[in-house]
């Protein structure tokens, strides 16, 4: 892979002001749910791998919206429980199949 890591996970930290009457992901508390990630990540010592926040994704109704590479993977994520998940995915590349966003990317 071109950027050398094997999983490059990026996560929306996008906030909005509460007028703006549209939905952001910073809203739903995704600063603190990539800081767990980062952190449980670091923990485990999985290899080559980058977590990393992103600015609007696009997706705003369907965040907390994160997108993983090589694979091009879509999740809306809710919350910590997601975090074996999404480990499993950065250590192996399995997809996790129930946190995969829903009604198409496009
Ligand atoms: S605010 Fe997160 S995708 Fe737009």
């Amino acid at each position: 892979m071109s950027n050398g890591f094997r999983h490059h996970m990026f996560i929306c930290s996008h906030e909005r002001s509460p007028e703006a009457g549209r939905e952001c992901c910073a809203a739903k508390e995704s600063l603190e749910l990539i800081k767990a990630i980062k952190s449980a990540a670091k923990t485990e010592g999985i290899p080559n791998i980058r977590v990393q926040k992103a600015g609007c994704l696009g997706k705003c109704e369907k965040g907390i919206s994160c997108v993983v590479y090589p694979e091009g993977t879509w999740y809306t994520l809710t919350g910590e429980e997601n975090i074996p998940d999404l480990l499993e995915h950065l250590r192996t590349g399995q997809v996790a199949e129930h946190l995969r966003m829903q009604g198409g990317i496009e």
